[in-house]
């Protein structure tokens, strides 16, 4: 239960939509969310009631049913949270660890190098299982070697070129624009300062492109719409489309994504550079985006909050008092509810 990488979570949620717009049909009609009114209370068991069209949310009374699972709206003990930790991750005992690896101080340890592995998890961080099976160090910034990303130091990307499985290691969002890669996906490319790239490769699958400028909104945000169509941005190769969203408000609205060039997006970019960082020699390298790797690289909360601004930005928008408290409330009150937001946002991720 972790992040995907920052990569394919752009990639599925964003760009996919706004490089290859499906264009709903129609406008979109939003329920509202929000307190009761004052003259209807809910059933204390409940934290989100159907009245017609309008979501009455509440917050859980009962210490032994805390959490509100927003699919049922009904009150429920705190979900539970799986233990299995990876080399460089929090453990209490060596049952927490992969693979029978020992916790020691509170840490658990993995193959170091040149001992044997069968998988990157099997190593210690800063250490990947290499062509041979044997443990060995990341590759660094601008060193050629690399089969993939995992090969690659943590806060890097392979720009391969299939054929070879020789690429070099390239930083994570550095290049200007006009660099060639050969990771550009749906218009998305890790290596790419701006995440963005215009595909110049002419077979259908291919992935080499060159680095461009970031689509920003034409409206200031939060832009309201009514359909796809009401969320345009541009950049230098044209028009694009976002996806047009309910959002949790009272009464019911919907706001367009923010584009990538927009503040939330380069937000996002560089918080999960800067938590990539935090992860090197740190985390082992196939756990980079995991929860319990930022979380021991201090570097948790910075991105989940940058995901929630980007990626959840239309569910944030306008909330009440009521939702803040039951449904965005691991934006809202994150050091109150650490743990519940980590199976939250794998829930909505995986
Ligand atoms: C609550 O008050 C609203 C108007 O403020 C009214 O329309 C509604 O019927 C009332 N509901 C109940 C259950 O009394
Ligand atoms: C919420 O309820 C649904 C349906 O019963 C269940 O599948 C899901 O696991 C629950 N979510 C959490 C976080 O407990
Ligand atoms: C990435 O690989 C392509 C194809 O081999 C090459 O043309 C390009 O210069 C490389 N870019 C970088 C930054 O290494």
């Amino acid at each position: 239960m972790h992040f995907t990488l920052f990569l394919s979570l752009i990639i599925t949620l964003v760009y996919a939509n706004f490089y290859n717009p499906k264009l709903k049909q129609g406008t979109l009609t939003c329920n509202s969310y929000g307190c009761p009114p004052t003259n209807s209370t809910i059933p204390s068991d409940h934290c989100i009631v159907a009245n017609g069209a309008n979501y009455y949310v509440s917050p859980c009374t009962k210490a032994s049913t805390p959490y509100c699972n927003t699919t049922t709206g009904l009150c429920t003990a705190n979900p539970a949270i799986s233990a299995l930790s990876y080399p460089g991750e929090a453990c209490i005992s060596s049952s927490n660890c992969y693979n029978g690896a020992s916790c020691n101080k509170g840490i658990c340890s993995g193959n170091s190098y040149l001992q044997e592995c069968s998988s990157h998890e099997d190593c210690s961080p800063g250490l990947m299982c290499g062509q041979t099976n044997k443990c060995i160090g990341q590759i660094a910034i601008g060193v050629s070697g690399c089969r993939d990303y995992h090969d690659c130091v943590n806060y890097a990307s392979c720009n391969l070129t299939y054929s070879s499985l020789n690429g070099v290691c390239v930083q994570y969002a550095t290049l200007k624009n006009g660099a060639v890669v050969t990771d550009c996906e749906n218009g998305f490319s890790h290596m790419c300062a701006s995440a963005t790239c215009s595909k110049t490769g002419e077979d259908f699958y291919s992935t080499i492109g060159v680095c461009t400028d970031a689509p920003m909104s034409t409206s200031a945000l939060p832009t309201s719409c009514a359909a796809d169509t009401d969320c345009q941005g541009t950049n230098s190769d044209g028009l694009f489309l976002t996806t047009c969203e309910c959002g949790y408000t009272n009464p019911g609205k919907a706001f367009c994504k923010p584009f990538i060039g927009d503040v939330p997006g380069q937000n996002f970019i560089k918080a999960w550079v800067s938590a990539m960082k935090a992860t090197n020699k740190v985390c082992n390298t196939a756990r980079r985006a995991a929860n319990a790797c930022l979380t021991v690289a201090g570097a948790y909360e910075s991105a989940l909050m940058a995901t929630w601004e980007f990626d959840y930005y239309t569910a944030l928008q306008g909330n009440d008092a009521c939702v803040k408290a039951v449904i965005t409330d691991d934006y809202w009150q994150p050091s109150g509810s650490i743990f519940l937001m980590l199976s939250c946002i794998s829930a909505l991720f995986l």
